[in-house]
């Protein structure tokens, strides 16, 4: 099929060059004609495992090529996908300016049917607005279908969840662009759900702040579990082998944080008030993460007493593990509270740092996570990211001035830390 991707951010270029790599030939847009020269000589604006490689391959095979032309995009292509930024405007609604820029450009380039798809996450109804705007502003007067494709991708997996789906959802006003998307899809072996746009507009809202809600769960279940003396860990297990629970996504935290699940919620709850319903469930979720960023600040300046001139080692800072990403980072949102407390911070993330620059630039950068705790007077975990559980604990712990470890995302046994001459405080045990 021929196919193009309008935003080469995470969703689009991870999205169109897995399309070129299950055979497709794909037309990636960017406005940003930087992005589009980078990408044309081989580099890669972002960290995501495996993505590199596969530009490369895809590039030299033919199938995947980038471009700043909007018209060319829509020209050469049947189907067009838009997958442009859709952010958080300061009352929690979602900015969908750069939605409808794209539609009314689209409009102005269609030379022929066309099927528009939108990937981006966008409120219940756009696809009204999406397909009244490209009506409104085609000159050609030519045919096109609007369909709600939402991408469900993690950040950090994008590759391996764009290539193995649990689902792929289309929302349509009619049933003649369904069999082209099925053709598109598959290749990816996925069940596919064909539903009206509405519905597949609110299936990614709801499931996104679904999954929000099962961690502020078990963040508030930290929270009876210190008070007890439980093991959250033990009672995450125990739950998640109710296969209705199921494990995941009930690892306690420091609070969730990215571009997705604080922005989405915020939109949800403004969607939902704007059909007259108050979502207060999810406005719970929202305060329980916050509450979890306080009560973790809580634990640190507890032991710590003064925070003024203190010295302390962060390990983390992009928003999760596997990603350079650190857009509404709690390990960022950390940083800065024990920065205006008067701390001094050395901070090491395996992926983060450069992008962290910006936004952190009084603190120390350590190219080692094995020296990091040089001098600190504690060590704070702040990123779920796998190596740090391989941290060297005994040489961390001699080169503090004392041995002291918070871990927001639980990578080590108390037992053990303590064995190992830690004082050792993680979450909900
Ligand atoms: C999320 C959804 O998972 C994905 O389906 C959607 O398309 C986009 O939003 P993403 O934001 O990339 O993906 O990351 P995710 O792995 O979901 O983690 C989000 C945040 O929750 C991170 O800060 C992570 O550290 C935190 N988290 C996750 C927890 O605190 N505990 C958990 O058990 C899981």
């Amino acid at each position: 099929m021929k196919l193009t991707i309008i935003g080469t951010g995470y969703v689009g270029l991870v999205t169109g060059t897995c399309f070129a790599e299950v055979g497709h030939h794909v037309i990636c847009v960017d406005n940003d004609a930087e992005k589009v020269k980078l990408l044309q000589a081989g580099g890669i604006p972002i960290y995501e495992p495996g993505l590199e490689e596969l530009v490369k391959k895809n590039v030299a095979s033919g199938r995947l090529c980038f471009t700043a032309s909007t018209a060319e995009g829509v020209e050469k292509s049947d189907i067009i996908f838009i997958a442009v930024p859709t952010p958080p405007q300061p009352d929690g609604s979602v900015d969908l300016s750069f939605i409808e820029r794209v539609a009314r450009d689209i409009a102005a380039a269609m030379n022929s049917y066309k099927i528009i798809v939108d990937k981006s996450t966008v409120p219940v109804k756009t696809g009204d607005k999406v397909a009244e705007t490209i009506k409104r502003y085609c000159k050609a007067r030519v045919e096109f279908d609007v369909v709600s494709n939402p991408e469900f991708l993690r950040e950090g997996f994008a590759v391996e969840d764009l290539m193995n789906p649990d689902r792929i959802v289309v929302g349509v006003r009619s049933q003649r662009p369904v069999a082209a998307m099925k053709e598109t899809y598959e290749p990816f072996n996925a069940p596919i759900i064909v539903t009206d746009i509405n519905s597949a507009e609110l299936i990614k809202h709801a499931s996104n702040s679904f999954l929000a809600l099962k961690i502020s769960y078990i963040n508030a279940i930290s929270v009876v579990c210190e008070a007890t003396g439980a093991n959250v860990q033990e009672v995450a297990t125990g739950m998640g082998m109710d296969e209705r629970i199921g494990r995941r996504f009930l690892n306690p935290s420091l609070g969730f944080g990215g571009s997705c699940f604080p922005k989405d919620l915020s939109a949800f709850i403004k969607i939902s008030e704007q059909c007259g319903y108050d979502f207060a469930l999810l406005k719970e979720v929202q305060r329980i993460n916050a509450q979890q960023m306080d009560r973790f600040v809580k634990k640190i300046t507890d032991t710590l007493w003064v925070l003024k001139d203190k010295q302390i080692g962060v390990l983390g800072l992009a928003f999760k593990q596997n990603t350079d990403d650190v857009r509404m980072s709690p390990a960022i949102e950390l940083c800065q509270r024990l920065l205006k407390e008067g701390a001094r911070l050395r901070v090491h993330d395996p992926k983060a740092m450069d992008k962290a620059k910006a936004i952190l630039p009084t603190v120390t950068y350590v190219d080692d996570m094995n020296a990091v705790a040089e001098d600190c007077d504690a060590l704070v975990v702040a990123t779920e990211w796998d190596e740090f559980k391989k941290l060297d604990l005994e040489k961390s712990r001699k080169a503090m001035s004392a041995p002291i470890m918070f871990d927001g995302r639980n990578l080590f046994d108390p037992q053990e830390m303590e064995r190992l001459g830690w004082i050792y405080k993680s979450v909900g045990r």
